[in-house]
C-alpha cells in the first residue's frame, strides 16, 4: 500500500491541539506522532511514498455533513446537485463524508426507494456516503423495513410533522414508528413545524394577497416549531425513542429539546448554517422574488427575537450538539421561479455543502466557538451520533485517512462565481472566511490540493453504519 506522511501540522480534536505528523498506510492512518517520536518520525518520513508540508496549518478530521438531500424530488422539481456534482463540491470544502436522506412519498415502498438511492449514488460519489431513510405514510411494510435497514447500515429514520399532503405524518403514524425506533435501537430524526397550521396560515395569506417570498417566513412561525418539538418529544418519551432534531431554527424549540435532556430524556439537536447567519428580514425580505433564495423550512427567524443567538448559545453549551447542511439546492431559473407569483410554489432548500466547513471555521476566527468544539460539531460528533466514529471523525491509529489540511491564514470570498455546487446562485454570496482549505483527503487519497479538484467520480463507497454511539 503506497504510504504518505503529513508533517508539521497541528492536529486537532475534540479535546486538545498538537503538533504531529500523521502516517497514513494505504487508505489508513497508522501513527499520530508527537514531538518525541521525531525518530520513528524520520525512519517513516524517509520511507514514505508521498510527504505533505502541513506547517502552519491545522489538521481536521474530514468534515460530516448528516443532512443533504442529493437529486432530492420535491417541490416539482429536483434538487439540482446530483451525487456526482454535491460530493465534489463537499470535497472542495472539506467534508469527506454526507449522509443523505433517501425518500419516501406516500404510497411508494420503503425498500425500493432505498435501492434507488443506491442506484443513483453508486459510482458517482467523490466522498463516502451513508443513507437516513424518510418515512411519510408509516405503512406496515415500512416498520418491517425498518428492521431491513438498520441491518443495511441505515440507522436513522426521519419523519415530517410538516409539509401537509407531501410528506407529514400523523402523530399515530409517528407513535409507531417511534416505538419501532425503541424496539430496533435506531435514531428517530423529526422535521418539528405544525404543518397543519402552516397550511391554513399559508392559504390565508395567498388569499389576502400575499404573495412574495417573504411570507414563507412569516407563514411558518416560530411558535408552530415549538410546539411540534415539544409534542415529538412527548410522543418520542410514550414511544421510549431516542429523538435527533434536524434543522433547529427557533430559539423555542432549542429551550424545548435543554428541558427534555435536562429531564433525562434521549433527545438531541442539529442546527444549519443559515439558521446561524442568516435571517428573515435581511435574507428573505430582500427586495422582488430576490428572497426565494432563501425559501427553506423552517424559514430563516426574525433577527430581533434572539434565535440566531440562542442558536450559537445552544452549541457552546451542547444543548445542540452538531451543524449540518441541510443542503437541497434549487436553481433559481426554471426551479426557483416556480414560485413566482406564489411563494408556497418555490421549492424549499438551500444549497451550502461545499461551505459548512468554512463557515464554522470562521466562527473559529472571530472567537464564538473553540477550535476544539468546531471539530466536535463539524465531525467527531456526527460521526458518533450515526454511528460512523472510529472510522470516522477522528484522527487516530485505524481511522479512515480522511483529512483537511487547513490553513489559519489563508482566505476564502464565498461567490456562485467559483463555488462548485450545481447552483445559478449562492445563498452566501460575498461571505468572507478567514482560513482555506488547503488538502484534503479521502481514505489517504488525496482529491483536493490548491484548489484544484484530483480526486474521480466513484471515489466514495457506502458507509453502512452502526447504532448511535449516543445510546448505547
Ligand atoms: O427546506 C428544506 N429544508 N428542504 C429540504 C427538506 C427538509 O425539510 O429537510
Ligand atoms: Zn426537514
Ligand atoms: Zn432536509
Amino acid at each position: 500500500m503506497p504510504t504518505t506522511l503529513i508533517t508539521g501540522g497541528t492536529v486537532v480534536s475534540t479535546t486538545g491541539r498538537a503538533a504531529a505528523d500523521v502516517l497514513i498506510d494505504g487508505e489508513t492512518v497508522v501513527a499520530v506522532l508527537q514531538p518525541g517520536s521525531e525518530l520513528l518520525g524520520a525512519d517513516l518520513a524517509s520511507g514514505a511514498d508521498t510527504v505533505i508540508d502541513a506547517t502552519g496549518k491545522y489538521l481536521f478530521p474530514g468534515g460530516i455533513d448528516a443532512h443533504t438531500h442529493m437529486e432530492m424530488p420535491f417541490g416539482g422539481s429536483f434538487a439540482s446537485d446530483t451525487f456526482e456534482t454535491g460530493t465534489r463540491a463537499a470535497a472542495f470544502g472539506g467534508t469527506t463524508t454526507i449522509i443523505d436522506f433517501v425518500t419516501q412519498y406516500p404510497d411508494q415502498n420503503v425498500l425500493d426507494q432505498y435501492h434507488l438511492w443506491h442506484e443513483k449514488a453508486a459510482g458517482n460519489c467523490a466522498i463516502d456516503y451513508g443513507f437516513h431513510q424518510i418515512l411519510s405514510d408509516v405503512q406496515d411494510s415500512s416498520l418491517t423495513a425498518m428492521d431491513e435497514l438498520v441491518a443495511e447500515g441505515v440507522t436513522s429514520f426521519k419523519l415530517f410533522m410538516a409539509y401537509k399532503g407531501v410528506f407529514l405524518s400523523d402523530d399515530g403514524q409517528i407513535f409507531r414508528a417511534f416505538q419501532k425506533g425503541a424496539e430496533n435501537g435506531a435514531l428517530m430524526m423529526m422535521h418539528a413545524e405544525n404543518g397543519s397550521v402552516i397550511d391554513v396560515l399559508v392559504q390565508q395569506a395567498l388569499a389576502a394577497g400575499h404573495t412574495d417570498p417573504l411570507y414563507h417566513g412569516l407563514t411558518r412561525p416560530w411558535q408552530m416549531e415549538e410546539e411540534a418539538t415539544h409534542r415529538a418529544i412527548m410522543i418520542a418519551n410514550v414511544a421510549g425513542a431516542p429523538l435527533y432534531f434536524v434543522h433547529v431554527s427557533a430559539k423555542q424549540a432549542v429551550e424545548q429539546i435543554a428541558a427534555a435532556r435536562d429531564r433525562g430524556q434521549n433527545v438531541f439537536g442539529e442546527t444549519c448554517p443559515q439558521y446561524l447567519y442568516l435571517n428573515l428580514e435581511d435574507q428573505l425580505g430582500a427586495p422582488g422574488f430576490e428572497g426565494a433564495k432563501w425559501v427553506a423550512s423552517p424559514p430563516l427567524r426574525s433577527k430581533h427575537e434572539g434565535h440566531l443567538e440562542a442558536m450559537w448559545q445552544a452549541l457552546r453549551s451542547n444543548d445542540l450538539q452538531l451543524v449540518s447542511t441541510d443542503h437541497c439546492p434549487f436553481c433559481m431559473k426554471d426551479q426557483k421561479e416556480l414560485g413566482l407569483g406564489n411563494f408556497a410554489k418555490i421549492p424549499n432548500g438551500i444549497g451550502t455543502v461545499e461551505h459548512r466547513v468554512d463557515l464554522l471555521y470562521q466562527a473559529v476566527a472571530t472567537g464564538r466557538i473553540s477550535l476544539e468544539r468546531f471539530v466536535e460539531i463539524t465531525s467527531t460528533t456526527p460521526a458518533r451520533m450515526f454511528g460512523l466514529y472510529g472510522r470516522k471523525g477522528v484522527i487516530q491509529p485505524g481511522a479512515d485517512a480522511d483529512i483537511v489540511v487547513y490553513d489559519p491564514a489563508g482566505h476564502t470570498t464565498i461567490s456562485a462565481a467559483t463555488h462548485h455546487m450545481n447552483l445559478d446562485y449562492s445563498a452566501w454570496e460575498g461571505f468572507e472566511i478567514d482560513g482555506a482549505v488547503a488538502t484534503v483527503l479521502s481514505r489517504g487519497k488525496v482529491i483536493v490540493d490548491g484548489g484544484q479538484y484530483l480526486g474521480r467520480k466513484g471515489d466514495g463507497v457506502f458507509l453502512k453504519r452502526g447504532l448511535s454511539q449516543y445510546l448505547v
